[in-house]
Formats: structure tokens, C-alpha cells, sequence
């Protein structure tokens, strides 16, 4: 772990005696851990912390590693002290990071540093969590009302588009875009339409798509939940359901993760799964679509053991088959154009059709 700055690692000055001498038995980084957590000295240890930059600390933090390595060289109540500080400083280090100087650079460069290795890929484990690490950083900036917006409008999602673009199975791809899934999976979350807005024009579905169709249960089910929050948006509905393209891709990619969770269940899956579903019946020609063609083991109660412990998907899986079973003529949607054709209208080419791609 590297050094902090001398003016961090001399001490607060407002420390006792007893502290004092605990102090100098303490490295300097545990000390300053040790002092942020305690709420008497965390005003000390933040006055410290502003007198430098930012960059070393974030080092600090990029090397702080798996627990396991900390394990051997601090005590386990620093561990406990770690895992609350790392909380806490989530919700306060966005600002710090985008507003200090070089923070953001520094991730990025981290993230650059992989491209060379995804393809052929050749990502090592260790620089594999390294990125990780710079990532999961990146993640509080975008979950982070104050820097969400300015996280945006830099478009630094799409420097993680590579990540995600990897096909090969290895762990040190898959995490990269578990990881990456994670920051997405972050902007959605926060039910902000400029956020949804950026990812519609930006083209993440194809990503997730093929996520959700070739990832690991973890990963299809982060990619997954993304597309629900993009779906449930109404920008993203109409996007989906514009070009009989677009909503096939999305049916087919569904079906066929339901055919898979069939012969292996996982009930956080399946109940994106259900969600999705049940979304896309609120668009009239979807609706009409998915009446043509829905799962048969979503009807045939193949998963009735999956949720038994979920009341909530089942009531959704309940509600979504009443939709599905009601007569066409009484569906809550069917518009006075329903009657002709039975699938997502076909638009014109599909890229001109939909939000322009953002430029680079
Ligand atoms: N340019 C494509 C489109 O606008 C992007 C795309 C490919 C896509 N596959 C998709 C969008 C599946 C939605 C769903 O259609």
C-alpha cells in the first residue's frame, strides 16, 4: 500500500496522550482509517485529509485489496473499520473524486489500460482486478446525484462498452463485466430519464442482451435487471417496442433464458425475467405479440417451486398471465389501430428510426 502524504501520516495534532501513543504504533493509513471511523476524531482526520490531494488517497484505496490480503497485516476490528469506512465514503467521494484534480483521469487510464488485453484476450487476473477496483470507483460517481449528470454529459460509460463488449468466459472477463454491469446498473437505479435517455442512444441493450444470453447467472442477472429499469421507463418502452427488430431481440433473448432457468433456477433471474414481461403487456403491440408467443413454462407452473418464497413475482407471474389470458377486444390497451397485425410495428430502418447513436 503506498504511503500517504507526510502531512496525513505525521497525525491530527488533536489527539491525546494515550491516542498519541497508540499512534506510533499504528501505519499511518490505519491511523487515518482508524480516526475517520471514530466519530470524535473524524473531524481531525477529515481536516487532515483535505490538506492533501485526493490522488493519493484513491491510490491507497485502488491497492486497499481483497480482505484477505488485510487480514495479515491489520486487525480485524480495521477490517470491520474498512468495510463501514468504504460504505460511509461511498456516499461522499463522488463529489470529492470528479471535483479534485485527476482524480477521474487516473480511473480512466486504469480502464484504457485493459483494451489492449480484451482482444485477443489475454487480461490477466490481477490487472483484471485492478480495473475492477477504478471501476467500482467510478461507480459511486455515477450513482451520485451531484455527479451524475456532469458523469454523462463527460460520457464516461462509454469508455466501459468495451468491457463489456468481451465474449471470452474467463473470470477475469466475466468480472470486468460484472463490474462495469454494476455502474450501469447504478444509473438505472436512480429512475433519472436523462440517464436512460444517454443508454437508449448510446446502444447498451444489444450489450445486455448479449449479456443476458451469454453471461454467468450473476452477470445476466445484473444485465437483466438493467433492461427492466429501462423498460419501465416509457422512453425506453417505445425504444423496445419501435422496430419489430428491437422487440424480438428482447423476446427471444427472454425466452430463452427461460428455457435455460428450466433446467437451472435462480429466483432473482427469473423474477427480472417476469418483470420484463409483464412491462412489455403495458405496450398494446407487444402485448399482442407476447399473446402469440410467451413461454410455456411460465404458464404450465414449471417454476411454481422457483417463487415459492417470492409472493411478489408470483403475484406479477399471476397478473402478467391474466393480461395475457384476458380477451383481446377487452386488453386495457389495445388502441383502435390493434386490429391490424399482431407484432411491434415495423418502423423504418432501424437505425434512423431510433435515437441517433452518441457520437464519440
Ligand atoms: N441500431 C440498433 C437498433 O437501433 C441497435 C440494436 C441492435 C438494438 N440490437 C438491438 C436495439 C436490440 C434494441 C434491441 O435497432
Amino acid at each position: 500500500m503506498p504511503r500517504l502524504p507526510p502531512s496525513v501520516a505525521r497525525g491530527s495534532g488533536g489527539c491525546n496522550a494515550v491516542v498519541q501513543a497508540e499512534d506510533t504504533k499504528m501505519k499511518p493509513e490505519e491511523r487515518l482509517l482508524r480516526d475517520l471511523y471514530e466519530p470524535e476524531l473524524r473531524g481531525n482526520a477529515l481536516a487532515e485529509l483535505s490538506k492533501v490531494p485526493l490522488l493519493p488517497f484513491l491510490v491507497c484505496w485502488l491497492y486497499i485489496p481483497v480482505l484477505e490480503d488485510l487480514a495479515s497485516s491489520i486487525s480485524s476490528e480495521l477490517i470491520d473499520s474498512v468495510m463501514v469506512l468504504k460504505r460511509e465514503m461511498f456516499k461522499n467521494l463522488a463529489p470529492l473524486m470528479w471535483h479534485s484534480f485527476g482524480s477521474i483521469i487516473i480511473l480512466l487510464r486504469e480502464i484504457l489500460s485493459v483494451y489492449p488485453a480484451l482482444s485477443p484476450p489475454t487480461l490477466t487476473a490481477c490487472a483484471s482486478s485492478r480495473v475492477c477496483n477504478a471501476i467500482a470507483l467510478l461507480q459511486s460517481v455515477a450513482s451520485h446525484p451531484e455527479t451524475r449528470t456532469s458523469f454523462l454529459k463527460a460520457y464516461i460509460p462509454i469508455y466501459l462498452y468495451p468491457l463489456l463488449n468481451t465474449v471470452s468466459n474467463a473470470r477475469s472477463f466475466e468480472s470486468l463485466r460484472l463490474t462495469s454491469l454494476g455502474v450501469i446498473g447504478a444509473l438505472v437505479k436512480a429512475d433519472d430519464t436523462e440517464a436512460i435517455g444517454f443508454l437508449l442512444q448510446s446502444e447498451i441493450i444489444p450489450l445486455c442482451l448479449r449479456i443476458m444470453e451469454t453471461g454467468k447467472e450473476l452477470s445476466k442477472t445484473v444485465a437483466t435487471y438493467i433492461v427492466e429499469r429501462i423498460v419501465l421507463d416509457e422512453a425506453g418502452l417505445q425504444y423496445i417496442c419501435f422496430t419489430v427488430e428491437r422487440f424480438f431481440a428482447l423476446a427471444s433473448v427472454l425466452q430463452s433464458m427461460v428455457i435455460s432457468l428450466a433446467e437451472q433456477p435462480s429466483a432473482r433471474l427469473l423474477k427480472h425475467i417476469i418483470c420484463c414481461y409483464h412491462r412489455l403487456t403495458d405496450h398494446p403491440r407487444a402485448l399482442r405479440a407476447l399473446r402469440i408467443s410467451f413461454p410455456e413454462a411460465l404458464k404450465n407452473g414449471t417454476f411454481d417451486h422457483c417463487l415459492e418464497d417470492d409472493p411478489v413475482a408470483r403475484n406479477f407471474l399471476q397478473q402478467l398471465l391474466d393480461t395475457l389470458a384476458a380477451p383481446w377486444d377487452e386488453a386495457p390497451d389495445s388502441g383502435p389501430g390493434s386490429a391490424v397485425g399482431g407484432t411491434p410495428h415495423v418502423g423504418p430502418g432501424s437505425s434512423q428510426a431510433g435515437p441517433s447513436r452518441v457520437r464519440r
